[in-house]
């Protein structure tokens, strides 16, 4: 699976930590579109890059994060064919993929600590989207794109 991977400067180190635990799967190739420093940068264009390649087909899966996960999930959003969801726990993780599918998740830097995110990210990783109603349910989501 090919992932990639963006936040602000309010999860810069969970970043890296979340970096750590996708290779310890093994078999994810990791993108890593920054920020790489403390110097404020603005999440939506952080969303916008790391969103780009999951449109595009270059990554499988985004994950992006920022000091709550609020704005950049609200970010991700809006960018047409993708479902982001911003998970603070293991069960809404696995919910995102086995319900909505989600193929970008979001968390907050400031909001969930090192080892929690951990869990959700393996949580989100593992799980697969159950499809028959949640597929139906799915699809009314991408519509509402065309209104
Ligand atoms: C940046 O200070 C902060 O606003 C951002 O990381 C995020 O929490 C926004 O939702």
């Amino acid at each position: 699976m090919r992932i990639t991977i963006g936040s602000d400067h309010g999860a810069v180190d969970l970043k890296e930590e979340v970096k750590m635990v996708l290779k310890g799967f093994g078999d994810i190739e990791v993108t890593d579109v920054g920020t790489f420093g403390t110097d404020s940068v603005d999440y939506p264009d952080i969303a916008e890059k790391v969103c780009a390649d999951v449109v595009s087909g270059k990554s499988d899966r985004g994950i992006v994060l920022c000091g709550t996960g609020i704005g950049i999930s609200i970010a991700a959003n809006k960018i047409k064919g993708i479902r982001c969801a911003l998970c603070t726990d293991v069960y809404s993780a696995k919910m995102a993929r086995e319900h909505n599918d989600a193929n970008v998740l979001a968390m907050g830097g400031r909001v969930t600590g090192i080892g929690p995110a951990g869990e959700i990210v393996r949580a989100w990783l593992q799980a697969e989207f159950q499809g028959g109603r949640h597929e139906r349910r799915v699809n009314k989501i991408m519509a509402l794109e065309g209104k």
